[in-house]
């Protein structure tokens, strides 16, 4: 009988060998005061760092416009690279692999972001909806402004800021990147047809939506190769207004480029990154909602042609199961990371895990609620 695959058990991605495939996800934590990596963030990611195991870091600014949060850390200044490798030589000393996730937030932002107090940036003129608050530095929550709509011109220069940020990220000692295609940021916002209202080659048809990732794809991919380079999607998730009227359709046309792409390279990308719809479905009923969710992660992992990897929601259990049933090669833990720094042997061993507190996710202390959680055993980690 052939072995079923488990979160435990290695997987090859590509160059890459992972001895298990339980993911660190991206978060955001805003603890990089002035943009920059510190030692607070060399012992989180070192205390999360398995041998063999695989890490993403949080949203990390490709260019000065990108931010919407405080606090965030960016890749685009020699400092920031500098410090990011202090960060990227712990976790390699402990054996794991690590991609840093390039962010731009689009109109998800607010002037007080922006240099100069300007308008952020996006795919169109429309703000995201009162519904959404901006989290200010002073830990009020703001409206987001009325972005300004990118011209041509500077769509090809945000493009530009991608392939350099990969390319510092790599100097930084990076083994690869991924790009922050989700979640209603930048990327998303020409993705998406209910805010992606251009009249020019990157509005309207899905070919159009589909542009500014694949030309961020490509740019990244001539600096760096594809298999440094992974892609996040979420096109069923609705955060930040970020609705599209046909979900599963816009995923199988990423796809289905992703895979034009890679056969064209001769090459795969790294992964790709899909964040689960199960929450976002409200009008459905739990069941109903989870088979609909089931239903478009079937689809797309039947149409990618590479490693695909699931956030949203996972427990053991449902982890074990996606891999089992080949629904994910990989899955990204995202909250329970953040309050289980040994998540990987807590949940090997089956043991109970530290339940997280959301009102120190994106606080700026450096050790309340970012590094202060404990671990099953206090010399695992000392050791
Ligand atoms: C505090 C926090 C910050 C996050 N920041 C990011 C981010 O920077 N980039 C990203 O792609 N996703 C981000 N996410 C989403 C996570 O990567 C993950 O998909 C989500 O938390 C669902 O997984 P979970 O149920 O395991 O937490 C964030 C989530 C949380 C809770």
């Amino acid at each position: 009988m052939a072995d079923i695959s488990s979160l435990f058990s290695p997987y090859n991605m590509g160059k890459f060998n992972l001895s298990h495939r339980v993911v660190l996800a991206p978060m955001t934590r805003c603890r990089a005061l002035k943009g920059i990596p510190n030692a607070a963030h060399v012992e989180y990611y070192a205390q999360r760092s398995t041998p063999g195991g695989f890490l993403i870091t949080e949203g990390t600014s490709i260019s000065p416009t990108s931010s919407g949060f405080p606090h965030v850390p960016g890749i685009y200044t020699d400092e920031q690279v500098e410090a990011w490798r202090s960060v990227v030589d712990a976790v390699h000393a402990k054996g794991s692999i690590i991609f840093c996730q390039l962010w731009h937030v689009g109109r998800a932002s607010n002037p007080v972001y922006q240099p100069g107090g300007a308008a952020p940036i996006s795919s169109t003129s429309k703000p995201i909806s009162e519904k959404w608050r901006v989290l200010m530095p002073d830990g009020s929550h703001g409206v987001f402004s009325e972005p300004h709509a990118l011209t041509t011109a500077e769509i090809s220069e945000v493009v530009q800021h991608y392939r350099q940020s990969a390319i510092n990220a790599i100097r930084a000692g990076f083994d690869g990147i991924e790009i922050h295609g989700a979640h209603g940021y930048l990327i998303d916002q020409f993705l998406k047809d209910a805010i992606n209202d251009r009249t020019d080659e990157y509005g309207g048809s899905l070919e159009n939506r589909c542009r500014f990732l694949m030309q961020v794809v490509e740019a990244v991919v001539s600096a760096i190769g594809a298999e440094r380079l992974a892609v996040r999607i979420s096109p069923a998730i609705d955060h930040m207004d970020a609705f599209d009227s046909d979900p599963l359709g816009l995923g199988l046309a990423v796809i289905e480029k992703l895979n034009k792409f890679q056969k064209e390279k001769g090459t795969k990308l790294a992964y790709l990154h899909v964040t689960q719809p199960r929450f976002t479905l409200l009008e459905r009923t739990e069941a109903e909602r989870e088979e609909d969710s089931v239903d478009l992660m079937q689809q797309w992992r039947r149409a990618y042609e590479g490693t695909l990897m699931c956030s949203g929601g996972f427990t053991r259990d449902s982890g074990m199961k996606a891999v089992a049933q080949g629904l994910a090669d990989l899955v990204s833990f995202g909250r329970l990371f953040i309050s289980n720094p040994d998540l990987v042997s807590k949940l090997k061993l089956n043991a109970p895990l530290t339940s997280y507190n959301r009102n120190t996710f994106y606080t700026s202390d450096p050790v309340i609620g970012y590094t202060d959680y404990p671990f099953l055993q206090k010399q695992t980690h000392a050791n």
